[in-house]
């Protein structure tokens, strides 16, 4: 198996006309590289989270654009720009809670109707250039992230997760993660503890294999564990991801974030939401407007068994996230600073 922490997580293809990523779905048991190009096939590489957490969608969306920049074959400017809407709107609708999606591709857009010249094939090369620069600056953001992050990582802390916001989720460091990878590169001794992050297993498959590679102490615990680790005082501090923060704060996440947040706050364990500027959507006030995605019932009946595990046609509930009250979040750490909360 090739290792998987030499492997960007979204690349650009050789000849820039398709986007390379790790198929997601396929791990930890496969390391295996695809090219997408077709528009049909990025949609459902997003949809089926073959590229997922919130920053990886929004660089994978802006290549997408870009590769599809492409074929759009309109020579007339506005034409072109018509086309390059739809395949935006298009790309756009494939999953509603991460605002990173829509934040690149209105980025992307931007730049592309405000672009002086009337060259479609300039504006191509500069679509392409722009998504280049959406996937360097997210790494340094990442990385700011982890030393703010890890000035907070004691030696002998305990430190818990949820869901995968690490390289997989985004591009070298991650998010939640960060600081775990900067503090182990300063040396600083403490042990990980991964939520398995039913039902789609982000936490077990992507995060424990991460951490784990990267030679952190690293324990896998299921989600209805994390309370006890708390209470028998495993726990010093938890880092969590975000896919669309609301102006006040409060805080989508994978499904699950929000128990682990009332928990933290009983045990008085700080309890910090590690994300880019550009997961922080001003437009919504409070998460009560945050779109929460429904996903298909049979993730939480058959996926994974053997056999299905539930019975035949019982109701099922399968919210992908849920929101975190910003009164049980410490702090908010982006590549600006760490801003304190009532928390
Ligand atoms: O459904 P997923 O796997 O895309 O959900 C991912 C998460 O909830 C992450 O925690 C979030 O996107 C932050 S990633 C840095």
């Amino acid at each position: 198996m090739k290792a998987f922490d030499s492997i960007d997580t979204v690349a650009f293809a050789e000849g820039n006309t398709a986007v390379r990523i790790i198929d997601q779905t396929l791990l930890p048991g496969e390391v295996k590289l695809i090219d997408i190009s077709k528009r049909e096939e990025l949609y459902e590489a997003i949809k089926k989270l073959r590229v997922r957490g919130a920053p990886a969608i929004g660089v994978f969306a802006a290549m997408a654009l870009s590769v599809l920049s492409r074929s759009i074959g309109e020579k007339d400017k506005d034409a072109f720009l018509l086309e390059l809407q739809k395949e935006a709107d298009y790309l756009n609708s494939s999953r509603p809670t991460a605002v990173n999606l829509s934040w690149a591709l209105s980025e992307m857009m931007k730049e592309a109707k405000a672009s002086e010249t009337d060259d479609v094939s300039a504006i191509i090369e500069h679509l392409y250039e722009h998504a280049v620069k959406i996937r360097d600056d997210e790494e340094v953001i990442e990385k700011k992230i982890g030393e703010l992050g890890a000035s907070l990582i004691k030696d002998g802390y305990g430190v818990l997760t949820h869901c995968n916001a690490g390289r997989l989720a985004c591009l070298k460091y991650g998010t939640a993660t960060a600081p775990m990878y900067i503090a182990h590169e300063n040396g600083v001794n403490f042990r990980a503890y991964c939520d398995e992050t039913r039902p789609l297993l982000q936490g077990a498959r992507l995060t424990a294999l991460e951490l784990s590679d990267a030679g952190i102490d690293t324990t896998l615990n299921c989600d209805n564990m994390s309370s006890s680790l708390m209470k028998s005082g495993k726990i010093d501090i938890i880092f969590v991801g975000a896919d669309r923060i609301a102006a006040n704060y409060d805080t989508a996440n994978k499904i699950g974030t929000s128990l682990l947040a009332i928990a933290a706050k009983h045990y008085g364990i700080p309890f910090y939401v590690c994300a880019p500027t550009s997961t922080i959507d001003e437009s919504i006030k409070t998460g009560a407007d945050i779109p929460i995605e429904e996903r298909e019932p049979s993730e939480v009946t058959e996926m994974w068994y053997e056999k299905r595990m539930a019975p035949e046609n019982i109701k099922v509930y399968n919210p992908a996230f849920d929101v975190t009250d910003h009164s049980l979040i410490t702090g908010v750490i982006t590549e600006n600073g760490i801003h304190y909360l009532k928390g």
